[in-house]
């Protein structure tokens, strides 16, 4: 059984852009919703090689961005927004993951490290209380049968 925090891993980047453009959009989506750090970090490398092999894509010669420098009407200022947030868009989806892999590492780790300790230390008092109550059952036991004589 998968852990709760696993996140299905996507299959293969789709062939035609504007398939890759929904698949990105449904795991944008899906880390829209994503309130666990665990499945937010799952879902950040996702995105990260869909985005980079979508850019490499787009950027191939006889790819989108050509398309478009190429067409009757070429938007060049257009597309040299296009190429500047592809490389924005890479190095903050790093950030994220950095940061998210950090807060994972530091308080979540901490806190998560702490409540395993307190568990430990419930866990071994309540069985050192139990082995002490079975011990005085079992010396009022003998001391029950070992009557003074008469
Ligand atoms: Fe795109
Ligand atoms: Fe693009």
């Amino acid at each position: 059984m998968p852990s709760p925090h696993s996140v299905e891993p996507e299959p293969a980047l789709p062939a035609t852009v504007s398939e890759q453009h929904r698949a990105i959009r449904e795991v944008v989506a899906r880390l829209q919703r994503a309130t666990d750090l665990l499945v937010v970090a799952a879902l950040l490398q996702e995105l990260d090689g869909m985005l980079r092999a979508h850019f490499i894509e787009e950027e191939r010669p006889g790819g989108l961005i050509d398309a478009i420098g190429s067409s009757a009407a070429p938007q060049h200022r257009e597309l040299a927004r296009i190429m500047v947030d592809h490389r924005a868009l890479e190095v903050s989806t790093k950030q994220a993951m950095r940061a998210t892999q950090e807060c994972i590492e530091g308080p979540v780790e901490q806190v998560l490290r702490l409540a395993r300790r307190l568990c430990d230390e419930i866990v071994s008092h309540e069985q050192r209380e139990t082995q002490a109550a079975l011990a005085a059952i079992a010396a009022e036991s003998v001391a029950g049968t070992e009557a003074p004589e008469a």
